[in-house]
């Protein structure tokens, strides 16, 4: 039976990253009372996650909230990754079931699958072979967040959902080079060359991996139908379907953003997964499926970063650091939210 979304009071944690942006935009569609928290509150914090739970009381959770970043990133603090996820993961969904939360939807990613997991990656491949050495310990997190889904569907009863999205990109990414995901990254760096006319750019690994990317609002839109339609312990992939080598996903950069100089692939830096690409058929059976064109998406994502990121040759680090006290809870409703995307 559907679960219909009509005066329900809906949380979205992480509601000021990516992911989280695009949920509340799509949100205010539905006639729903969207719910966030102020960014003091840390939700590596038990007690304050509890608390913040028991005052505010939602009727569903979308989980968006994590400490999310690229290869680089999770090489070099793979215990930070590891814990906060864990801690993120383990507080929500206890507090959600802890109030009688009556659906849940985590977010996992592509890489909780084997790295050499046959392709197109079906769910069952879960569990079925090593991981990505470079994410593992993001990984193990988002692997431990379904199961706890899974595990308190069982001993509770509760109707929490996971979906996992193929790699993500659109407006409120994060294009810190150090610790941005792939195309964010590319479109800094390539930006940046195109306005320091730079005759050449260098940019990481080979350039031969193939991945799969979606727009944002796409996601957005399927954890929607998700939260509303699916009701299973099985996890979900969201995809688009097509994959694109780093190579030709850098030419679509730099062909957008108007840079013509000689592109070079410095290998020592490492190359993740030589393939990643989910079997969506899950979600297409269910009758869901994208609408944003990868090289439409990518023009409109170059746009949104061009006209925040300025003129200037250098930009500050776009991400705030996270400073955290005591939470307040804010509640909207969905038709008072101004639209966060531009
Ligand atoms: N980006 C992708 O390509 C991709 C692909 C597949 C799945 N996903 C999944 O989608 C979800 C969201 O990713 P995203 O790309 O939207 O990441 P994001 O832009 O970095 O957003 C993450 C959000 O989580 C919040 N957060 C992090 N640590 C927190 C903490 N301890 N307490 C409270 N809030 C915290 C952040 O708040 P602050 O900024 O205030 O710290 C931010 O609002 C993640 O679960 C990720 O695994 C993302």
């Amino acid at each position: 039976m559907a679960y219909n979304l009509t005066g329900k009071r809906i949380y979205v944690a992480g509601h000021g990253g990516m992911v989280g942006s695009a949920v509340l935009h799509r949100l205010r569609q539905e006639n729903c009372t969207i719910l966030t928290a102020e960014s003091s509150l840390d939700l590596r914090e038990q007690s304050d996650v509890r608390q913040w739970f028991a005052t505010v009381r939602p009727d569903a959770v979308i989980l968006a909230a994590a400490k999310v970043g690229g290869i680089i990133a999770n090489r070099d603090a793979p215990a930070q990754f590891l814990q906060d996820n864990l801690l993120i993961a383990a507080n929500v969904i206890d507090a959600a079931q802890s109030v009688d939360v009556e659906k849940l939807l985590f977010l996992g990613s592509s890489c909780i699958y084997p790295r050499m997991a046959a392709q197109p990656i079906a769910e069952e491949a879960l569990l079925s072979g090593p991981l990505e050495e470079t994410n593992e310990a993001y990984a193990l997190a988002k692997i431990t967040g379904i199961k706890l889904c899974q595990a308190y569907r069982r001993q509770y009863g509760c109707d929490f959902i996971s979906a996992m999205p193929c790699n993500l990109y659109g407006p409120y990414d994060n294009f810190d080079p150090r610790t941005a995901h792939v195309l964010p990254a590319l479109i800094r760096k390539v930006e940046e060359a195109a306005r320091n006319a730079a005759p050449d750019l260098t940019l990481w690994g080979s350039g031969t991996p193939l991945r799969e990317f979606l727009h944002v609002d796409d996601c957005a839109d399927a954890l929607i139908f998700l939260l509303q339609y699916y009701s299973d312990e099985k996890p979900v992939n969201i995809g688009s379907g097509e994959e694109i080598s780093i190579r030709d996903l850098a030419e679509m950069v730099c062909e957008i953003a108007g840079y013509y100089g000689s592109l070079h692939w410095d290998e020592t830096m490492p190359d993740g997964t030589p393939r990643k690409l989910m079997d969506n058929s899950r979600m297409r059976k269910m009758g869901w499926q994208p609408h944003i064109g990868l090289e439409d998406g990518i023009a409109a994502t170059h746009r949104w970063f061009r006209e925040r990121h300025g003129p200037a040759a250098l930009w500050p680090v776009l991400r705030k650091p996270a400073h955290r006290a005591r939470a307040r809870a804010m509640v909207h409703k969905a038709s008072m939210h101004q639209h966060p995307i531009g």
